[in-house]
């Protein structure tokens, strides 16, 4: 296992994603972690992060002295790297290196880390300070025209210390992954053993350690996680998982059968099945505001689970959820601004005295969708786009009655199925249709009609944090337009949304 300790940089998760895309398992830490948690994970090798400081700069982050006395193998990178010199007694001089992002190094020594990578490479270097002078006992590696220590090691010294004033994990790094696999499997001696299979094999095991004999109830919510959650907690316990899955009535057309379904027929997953629309309809009657519907929705959901949950297993100790890293590495930030109460199943363990089962919390999406494939998941599951826990009732703005989540939950069905044939379902983080509380003038057969705009969303983004609106075909936006309008009664007007996020949110409310 890698640890990689987080000094604020930009690209610090990435280090994290690529040592895994190496199948060698990696965690992100704070920079600040003390020394004895950090040796009491027995890691393999660290990383020491970029960020944003100088390291001469009031208040930077710092590490205990001792960290650099482990005998464990370090790669400082960027700013990690002059911390490294600066503690290991060499010379750093906050003097702004001029060279920075796409820039030629000359490899001059080929130790260890550049091993097998040519001497003259493309590397996306940084801002910040320059080591003047390597520590005693390291060789200066690399070089660019202005930067005379690009890159220093000393792979005998106490495991081996690495610096490098460049970022291998970018892509446009050149040699970037050869340089990263170099201190795994060379310095840290690394197993590529992070396989789905071994993931899977190694969360089974541990969820039987921690559940023993106990009964364990798992919500389930249509999307990847908590189904692939299920299905790794199923493998390992077998009958004493039961999943609830509560349908609120505001899912997309099919999507309660398919869950039902995937879990019925692919799986002997036992599932109840709850049909709650009447009742979230009934709570949802004359809400417009935003706010209001999240908060119902959140609270009469898990009143619905409480009384499934308590009526089949009342001595159930284990609640699943499907909590990914990144909601992980998130938590600490993501409440800063609220902006939306996001509903999901994280409302409950509070109420219900039910401890966690979280077998993705090592996870990242795309590891999911890896790990879900290899539990033999129906493909249209694992490629599923994210769908809100408050489901459709935030994309029909204003009032939601059941014809108006009709006539979008219609409108989405053709858009997905155009995104679909056009074969750009997978590259779009999400595509979906929102119906606004307005009507427009149109005309149709030569009469006048008076009904809903259908508004189109679809955006690129890799985490949902920020979003790009989606450059659709126009041939594609074309078919999308008169389908919807030939199909869907009650619609005589389609249009694209074209916000990013920020300024914009990917939902509408
Ligand atoms: P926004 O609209 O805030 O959405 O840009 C970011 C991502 O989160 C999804 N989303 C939710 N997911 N419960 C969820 O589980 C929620 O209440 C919720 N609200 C938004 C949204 O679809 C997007 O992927």
């Amino acid at each position: 296992m890698i640890l990689v300790l987080d000094f604020g940089g930009q690209y610090s998760q990435l280090i994290a994603r690529r040592v895994r895309e190496a199948r060698v398992f990696s965690e992100m830490i704070p920079y600040d972690t003390p020394v004895e948690e950090i040796l009491a994970r027995e890691p393999e090798g660290i990383i020491l992060s970029g960020g944003p400081n100088s390291v001469y700069e009031a208040g930077a982050p710092r590490v205990e002295e001792t960290l650099f006395d482990l005998d464990v193998p370090m790669l400082g990178i960027c700013y990690g790297m002059q911390l490294m010199a600066l503690s290991m007694g060499g010379h750093v001089e906050a003097v702004q290196i001029r060279e920075y992002g796409r820039s030629r190094i000359e490899v001059t020594e080929q130790k260890l880390l550049f091993a097998g990578t040519p001497d003259e490479q493309v590397a996306w270097t940084s801002h910040g300070d320059a080591v003047l002078a390597a520590p005693d006992g390291f060789q200066v590696t690399a070089r660019t025209p202005s930067v005379p220590i690009i890159a220093f090691e000393a792979p005998e010294l106490r495991g081996g210390r690495f610096g490098v004033q460049f970022h291998p994990e970018v892509r446009h790094t050149e040699y970037g992954m050869d340089i990263l696999k170099n201190f795994l499997f060379e310095a840290c001696e690394c197993k590529p053993d992070w396989t789905p299979v071994n993931i899977i094999t190694d969360a089974v095991e541990k969820i039987q350690a921690q559940v023993g004999d106990a009964k364990v109830i798992c919500g389930l919510s249509g999307g990847v996680d908590s189904a692939t959650a299920a299905m790794i907690v199923h493998r390992a316990i077998g009958g004493n998982l039961t999943c609830v899955f509560v349908d609120h009535g505001l899912l997309r057309q099919n999507e309660a059968e398919q869950v039902v379904e995937t879990f019925g027929k692919e799986s002997d997953v036992p599932l109840i099945h709850v049909d709650a629309s009447g009742r979230f309809l009934d709570k949802l009657a004359n809400v417009t505001d935003p706010e209001a519907k999240r908060k119902i929705i959140g609270e009469e959901f898990i009143r619905t689970f409480e009384v499934e949950a308590g009526k089949l297993a009342e001595d159930a100790k284990f609640l699943v959820q499907g909590t990914l890293y990144s909601d992980v590495i998130e938590s600490g930030t993501r409440d800063a601004a609220k902006i939306k109460s996001h509903h999901n199943v994280g409302g409950l363990p509070e109420v219900m005295d039910l401890d966690l089962v979280e077998p993705l919390r090592n996870l990242f999406k795309d590891e999911v969708r890896v790990v879900a494939a290899e539990l033999g998941m129906p493909e249209r599951m694992v490629w599923r786009q994210p769908f809100p826990g408050p489901g459709l009732a935030i994309r029909v703005i204003g009032d939601v009655t059941a014809e108006r989540l009709e006539i979008l939950r219609r409108a989405d069905f053709v858009l997905q199925d155009e995104i679909r044939s056009a074969g750009l379902y997978r590259e779009l983080w999400q595509s979906f249709a929102v119906l606004p509380a307005i009507h427009s003038v149109g005309v149709m057969g030569d009469a006048r009609t008076y009904a809903y705009p259908v508004v189109i969303r679809a955006v690129t983004s890799d985490d949902a944090m920020t979003a790009d609106w989606a450059r659709l075909p126009y041939d594609l936006l074309e078919r999308i337009s008169n389908r919807i309008i030939n199909e869907v009664p009650g619609v005589n007007r389609v249009a694209l949304d074209i916000t990013s996020k920020p300024p914009g949110t990917i939902e509408w409310e």
